[in-house]
């Protein structure tokens, strides 16, 4: 996570006092409607957990991709402002290529020096702009007979475009124009972005990587930056080109509270970090490990100014040793206290085999981590049946703050993730209403940006700082 991304789009995005003046109605304004949505929501989540097929990520579907120049069309989605006639705002491509980097902007920087030196420290034969390994995350990149060329309506230097996301559109394009249900766009192909599991697998994808791409540490080695996910807060980063409103969940959308989408996320991100241990193509678990998938500070950091370990009761390790990055298991285990304890209670039990494995070769890790994404699939109909109220909320955030003073989150990584998990946290507060604008916007601009300034700089990670920065927070809840 870099200084400038929260601070200036994270909570810039969010309080009137600091925000773009354009921003800044549409996020809040998305606020007030979450509360109402609640009835609708229980309902259709109860519909929906049943069907447990995982939807096929965009880029690998059947159908043909329209370009988004099928989308832009002025009473479409590309008018120049929000209309709203249609439902949805319909100034959707102007956000997008405003605002949102997955515009031409992801596409443009395989054109820059840091790409070129990437891929040539890579010995890559092709430029990184025409290269599968870079445009398979930096645009829409279906396989050549997946692209409407005709009229040059796809064109892959858009970035990634609506259907990286939504879907190849060559079925629905048309119906989702002439008032099909949301169900029959999805049936004909539209992906499910709303549904909290489908969307965070289709970011993954791309902040993570799956079984066909993925920044490994080779990649990362050549110059990649690091990847970090939170599917609550990036999905407010992006940011929102949607308002679930009233009519958006009559229309049989989910729209979770970003509290449960960030426990779910959670439980995915898990569950797709399992899955990279356990795929041969990109890890050996144990043996020949994927650097990746382990704390990078582990082995990145000065040896000048020694004596940053501490003790972490969660791994069981001593000092001196490579840890996987088991940031997204701590933000789970916090869930799923609140969730399911007893679940709660095996997966800490589980993690600590896990690192065991991991890190000194003892016991199979490779069947922990099956028991563990077995466990998860179990358990995520249940946490999307989740009621975030205010005594979970206040719960969430007493636990989390009490295992980062506790030292569970010494790690770079782990502090990371419990400060973006805060920030929504106390976000969600605000949408609860336990705390009111004034509140906030103090919060948001003193002791939420102290803690995320102190996790802006992995190779400036201070975890007797990152504790202060916390203890603060702390204080500043109680009794909320
Ligand atoms: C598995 C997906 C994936 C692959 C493969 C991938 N990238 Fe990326 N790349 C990303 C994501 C996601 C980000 C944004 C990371 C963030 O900011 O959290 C990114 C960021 C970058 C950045 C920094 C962008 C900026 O705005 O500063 C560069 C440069 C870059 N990638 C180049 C490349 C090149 C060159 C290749 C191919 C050799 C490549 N990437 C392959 C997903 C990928
Ligand atoms: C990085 C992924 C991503 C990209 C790229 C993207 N979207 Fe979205 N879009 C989402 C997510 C997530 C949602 C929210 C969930 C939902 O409503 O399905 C959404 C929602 C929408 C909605 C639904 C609003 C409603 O009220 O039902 C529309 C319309 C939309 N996007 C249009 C577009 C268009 C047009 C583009 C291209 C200019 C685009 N999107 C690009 C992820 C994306
Ligand atoms: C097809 C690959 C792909 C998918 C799918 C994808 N992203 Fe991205 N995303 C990228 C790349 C590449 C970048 C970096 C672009 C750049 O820096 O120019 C990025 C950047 C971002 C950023 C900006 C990060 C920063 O450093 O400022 C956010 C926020 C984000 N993505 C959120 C999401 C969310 C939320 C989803 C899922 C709804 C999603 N992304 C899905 C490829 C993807
Ligand atoms: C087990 C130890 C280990 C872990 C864990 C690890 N790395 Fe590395 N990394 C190395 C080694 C060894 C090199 C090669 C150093 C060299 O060539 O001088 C390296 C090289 C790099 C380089 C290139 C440095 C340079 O000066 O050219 C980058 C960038 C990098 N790693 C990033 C990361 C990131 C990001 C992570 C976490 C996601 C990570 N590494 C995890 C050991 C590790």
């Amino acid at each position: 996570m870099t200084r400038g991304r929260i601070r200036s789009r994270g909570p810039g995005l969010r309080t009137s006092a600091t925000a773009p003046a354009k921003s800044a109605p549409r996020s809040l304004h998305r606020r007030r409607f979450e509360l109402p949505a609640l009835v609708v929501l229980l309902v259709l989540l109860a519909a929906a957990s049943a069907s447990a097929e995982a939807p096929v990520i965009p880029q690998y579907g059947p159908d043909k991709h329209e370009g988004v120049s099928s989308c832009d069309g002025s009473t479409c989605h590309g008018s120049a402002a929000p209309r709203n006639d249609r439902n949805v705002r319909q100034d959707e491509v102007l956000i997008w290529t405003e605002e949102d980097r997955h515009s031409q902007r992801a596409y443009k920087v395989l054109l820059n020096r840091d790409s070129k030196r990437i891929s040539q420290n890579l010995g890559r034969k092709k430029p990184p702009h025409q290269d599968d390994l870079c445009l398979d995350c930096h645009a829409d990149n279906p396989p050549k007979d997946k692209r409407r060329t005709e009229n040059n309506a796809f064109r892959v230097e858009d970035g990634v475009g609506c259907e990286g996301c939504h879907g190849g559109a060559e079925r629905w394009l048309r119906p989702h124009d002439s008032g099909a249900t949301h169900a029959k766009n999805v049936e004909l192909g539209m992906y499910p972005t709303d549904e909290p599991i489908a969307r965070t697998r289709l970011c993954l994808s791309c902040h993570l990587g799956d079984r066909k791409k993925f920044v490994d540490h080779r990649l990362m080695g050549a110059g990649h930056p690091r990847q970090s996910f939170e599917v609550a807060l990036f999905s407010i980063l992006q940011p929102y080109h949607w308002e679930p409103d009233a009519d958006y969940t009559a229309r049989g959308k989910q729209a979770p509270s970003d509290v449960k989408l960030w426990a779910i996320g959670q439980a995915v991100a898990v569950d797709e970090v399992l899955d990279a241990m356990l795929d041969d193509e990109r890890n050996r678990l144990g043996l020949f490990p994927e650097l990746v998938l382990y704390d990078c500070q582990a082995c990145h950091h000065g040896i000048d100014k020694m004596r940053r370990w501490r003790p972490r009761q969660s791994t069981g390790l001593g000092p001196g040793v490579v840890r996987l990055n088991d940031s997204n298991f701590l933000m789970l285990v916090q869930a799923l206290q609140l969730i399911d304890p007893a679940a709660a209670k095996t997966l800490r039990t589980d993690l600590k085999a896990l690192h065991q494995g991991a890190s000194e070769g003892r016991g199979d890790p490779k069947a922990i981590a099956r028991r563990i994404r077995a466990n998860i699939a179990k358990l995520l109909p249940k946490m999307e049946k989740w009621k975030v109220d205010a005594k979970a909320l206040r719960a969430l955030s007493k636990n989390v703050l009490a295992d980062a003073l506790g030292g569970e989150y010494a790690d770079y990584a782990g502090s990371e993730q419990a400060a973006m998990a805060l920030q929504t946290i106390v976000y969600g507060y605000y949408a609860e209403e336990l705390i009111d604008d004034a509140v906030y916007d103090g919060l948001e601009q003193r002791e939420l940006t102290k803690l995320l300034d102190a996790v802006a700089d992995p190779d400036k990670f201070n975890p007797d700082a990152a504790k202060k920065a916390f203890r603060a927070l702390q204080k500043k809840l109680a009794g909320r």
